[in-house]
């Protein structure tokens, strides 16, 4: 499955990347992320696509399998490896962080993508999530996407905000900071950047967090 979506990422890998420029909806996502703290190093960021969340934060390493992806990362000067989150090349605890940003919902075994963030993070090392709650207004924007059989789309699912809490919990991981933005509809002719609020929130189509191995 895992080549199935790489490839179809790899395809707009350039238009993928054209998408972040200027768009204060990433404007918006950064700021969730960056509310929760510094990201400490060595980082590796698993779902890297381009680079462009891994550069703005920080992070010292990326993985995916789709090679086009990576090519635009690795001109980012992150350090690129290709590879599948389930399976990462990496001996046991090396990193300070691992990452996940719109990456979860393509993974077709987040359980075990998980449990291998657990192995390769150094005790007390952090996790960073970044996701669409399947609730939200933008869940179901993505969901309505999916059923009409968008090219990247068509591949995700999306979970639900406490589902994703419930799976962190169940690989070992201990919640710190939740952070929520998008409170905006989908779909806006003109976005907005906005602020982010501390905590979750049903409404919210952005949800970030740092969490701790415990
Ligand atoms: C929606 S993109 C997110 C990219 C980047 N994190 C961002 O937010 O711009 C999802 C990425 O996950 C990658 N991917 C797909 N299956 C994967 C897997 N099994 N393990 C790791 N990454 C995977 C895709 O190639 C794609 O680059």
């Amino acid at each position: 499955m895992w080549r199935e979506i790489s490839r179809a990422f790899g395809e707009v890998a350039r238009d993928y990347e054209a998408w972040y420029q200027g768009n204060p909806l990433f404007a918006s996502e950064l700021r969730a992320l960056l509310a929760l703290g510094p990201i400490p190093s060595p980082s590796l960021e698993i779902g890297v696509g381009t680079g462009v969340f891994a550069k703005a934060l920080g992070f010292t390493h990326g993985l995916d399998p789709s090679l086009d992806m990576l090519l635009l990362a690795r001109q980012k000067g992150l350090l690129c490896v290709c590879g599948v989150g389930e399976r990462l090349p990496f001996k046991d605890e090396i990193f300070e962080a691992c990452g996940m940003f719109f990456t979860l919902c393509f993974l077709s075994r987040p359980e075990e993508a998980l449990e291998e963030c657990y192995r390769v993070l150094k005790p007390e090392g952090k996790l960073f999530l970044g996701f669409v709650p399947r609730e939200s207004p933008w869940g179901q924007y993505y969901e309505e996407k999916k059923r009409a059989g968008h090219k990247l789309y068509r591949f995700a699912r999306f979970r639900e905000g406490q589902e994703v809490l419930n799976l962190l919990k169940e690989k070992g991981f201990r919640l710190v900071k939740g952070s929520s933005t998008l409170f905006q509809p989908p779909g806006l002719k003109r976005p907005l950047r906005e602020g982010p609020r501390e905590g979750f929130f049903a409404e919210a189509g952005f949800w970030a967090l740092v969490a701790i191995k415990d």
